[in-house]
């Protein structure tokens, strides 16, 4: 496990801080976390509990029942797939099984090279537009398996270039 830097464990106290006069903190620090590092290990839990006396136990189950929470850090491009009833039988099983064979990695996992992280999502709420695809917030409406690579490009020339 490793150890957190002073500095961290200072940001951490800080917006556990943000919300000690909240009656139930915890989603708020856990999301200001998350948003502030991209994820959520065992050792900032600890922190967390310290500062809160809410117990690693309660905060390691928050953290993992909840699909915006991670454990593990995720890539600079967060890939999420709906494969709810909608997006399912308009292919969507077929346009996540391209991203894994293209990246490398089943759902769940982020790229070696850190930059993406598939991810298999319950209905995101656009099933007008089925099957759905988001990255990092931005909707792509409709996917097809022959669109797969070309949006994969798109992200790594935008990185090549920057
Ligand atoms: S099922 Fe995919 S957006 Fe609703």
């Amino acid at each position: 496990m490793t150890k957190l830097s002073n500095s961290a464990v200072l940001k951490i106290t800080e917006i556990c801080d943000r919300y000690k006069d909240e009656p139930t903190p915890l989603m708020m620090i856990l999301s200001d976390i998350q948003n502030e590092y991209g994820y959520i290990p065992l050792e900032v839990q600890e922190v967390v509990s310290k500062k809160t006396g809410i117990s690693v136990a309660e905060i390691y189950g928050v953290v993992t029942f909840y699909s915006f929470f991670s454990l593990t850090p995720k890539g600079k491009y967060v890939i999420g797939c709906c494969l709810g009833t909608a997006c399912y039988v308009k292919g969507a099983q077929q346009v996540i099984d391209k991203f894994s064979e293209i990246l490398e990695i089943k759902p769940g996992e982020t790229s070696k090279d850190g930059m993406f992280t598939l991810d298999a999502l319950r209905c995101i709420g656009a099933c007008g537009i089925a099957p759905a695809v988001s990255i990092n917030g931005t909707v792509y409406p409709k996917m097809s398996v022959d669109q797969v690579s070309g949006i994969i490009n798109d992200y790594r020339n935008k990185e090549a270039n920057a």
